[in-house]
């Protein structure tokens, strides 16, 4: 498709915002300099077999190293606003005890650099990099690590609070919770019900203990979560997909959702495992759905499910369905716009949200160097067709008000290593 760029801009209100985004352990490298310990990302990637060709995040994009240069990137770009992730153990190396000042000096260059250069500050607390002394006590699966997050929060907030523009507790829990330790894919690798509703519940916590403390620093601050929501189709028209696809909405976005913005988990959900749930305490649930400020989505493909045959299949008892266009990002995700709008309707019926940005959306092609160019024609088209799906959305009166490209820059695409390294198909889901 062919777009003209000024036409589509156009259609975007002059506030509206455009940025970049990154994670910590994606890009940053020097993962032992000045005094940051591992995170389960560095014992994970150190074990055979869990991230293909056993790249680590080592070097990275060396971006510790070469901040200036890549703020002056960002510039280059002329986006007003970057995302960008914390790295906890750069802060409290072992999870709790000492606070690392050097590692808060980095965030401080960084934000300050990025003021100097007149680009918005979206910090996100966690995405994904726990630090591994916390593995040793249960890491999410534990509730003495949601008040080790609440800390964390605090004590970043107090430095750099005065000088973010937003932030965000955590980059979809979906990944941290379901992707990490029901499907075994990202670290810790678990591969269990059990795990995964524990780590769900003390998620969930850690995010609205997170959201006190950051109110508690700094009150004016705009406080969100950023979520990956699915678009979740049903295979087929027959009641059993349908009912598989309400399933599924409810198990992989309503467990989110629902305690975040409703203060209760799907009772769907409940009534299948939430006699496997860790023990609530007393208020658990107003903690978990304290109003925000604002809330991110990281949206890039949709979910399409079946009914499980399987008598006795555990709850939500789906199977994949195939995609219905086979245009597919190297990374095999399904390349399907008109989902992105489905999602924010569904998601605004079901739930009162507040202002929506787009915190990632992209395409993986991997395109080579040819006589010095690439041709990024498919993931212009891509980014075209998703930001005409968000103005059409800003038309209806929804209230988006930015979009992040991802990503700045090629980077550790987790299991999948090094961005431009992993072969086609075989991959993660979203
Ligand atoms: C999202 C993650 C981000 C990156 C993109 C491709 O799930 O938040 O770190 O992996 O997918």
């Amino acid at each position: 498709m062919i777009m003209d760029p000024k036409t589509l801009a156009g259609r975007f209100p002059g506030d509206f915002v455009f940025g970049v985004a990154t994670a910590a352990f994606q890009i940053e490298g020097a993962t032992k300099t000045d005094g940051r310990k591992p995170s389960i990302w560095d014992a994970f990637s150190n074990m055979p077999g869990r991230v293909f060709g056993r790249h680590n995040g080592d070097l990275a994009c060396d971006h510790y190293n070469r901040l200036e240069e890549d703020l002056d990137l960002i510039q280059s770009l002329g986006v007003e606003a970057y995302r960008f992730s914390i790295a906890w153990p750069r802060i409290i190396p072992e999870g709790t005890g000492p606070v690392n000042e050097r590692g808060l000096d980095f965030y401080d260059r960084l934000v300050d650099g990025l003021k100097a250069r007149g680009i918005k500050a979206f910090a996100t607390l966690y995405h994904w990099d726990l630090p591994l002394m916390l593995a040793g006590d249960g890491g999410w699966t534990a509730r003495q690590t949601a008040y080790a997050f609440q800390r964390y929060a605090k004590t970043v907030i107090a430095r750099l609070g005065d000088r973010l523009d937003a932030v965000a507790t955590f980059n979809e829990p979906w990944c941290s919770v379901w992707l990490s330790h029901l499907y075994g894919i990202h670290a810790p690798g678990e591969r269990n019900m059990d795990a995964a509703l524990h780590a769900l519940h003390f998620t969930n916590l850690a995010h609205g203990l997170g959201v006190a403390a950051i109110r508690s620093e700094r009150p004016s601050l705009p406080v969100g979560l950023v979520l990956n929501a699915h678009s979740i189709h049903a295979g087929s028209d027959d009641a059993a997909d349908q009912a598989a696809a309400a399933r599924a909405f409810d198990f992989h976005n309503g467990v989110f959702f629902g305690p975040v913005f409703k203060g209760e988990y799907p009772a769907s959900f409940l009534s299948a495992l939430g006699h496997r749930m860790p023990a609530m305490e007393p208020g658990d649930m107003e903690t978990i759905s304290q109003k925000l400020d604002w809330w991110g989505l990281n949206y890039y493909t949709p979910m399409r499910v079946s009914n499980d045959p399987v008598e006795g299949a555990e709850f939500p008892a789906t199977v994949p369905a195939p995609p219905v266009v086979d245009v597919k990002t190297d990374i095999g995700w399904e390349v399907f716009a008109p989902a992105l709008g489905d999602l924010i309707r569904k998601l605004n019926a079901d739930y009162t949200l507040p202002d929506c940005y787009i915190t990632e959306n992209g395409a993986c092609h991997n395109m080579g160097i040819e006589d010095g160019v690439i041709d990024d024609q498919p993931r212009l088209d891509y980014i075209a067709d998703h930001l005409g799906i968000t103005a059409d959305l800003i038309g209806e009166g929804y209230p988006m008000r930015g979009y992040f490209a991802w990503s700045l820059m090629d980077n550790f695409e987790w299991a999948e290593a090094l961005a431009g390294q992993f072969p086609k198909g075989n991959h993660r889901t979203t």
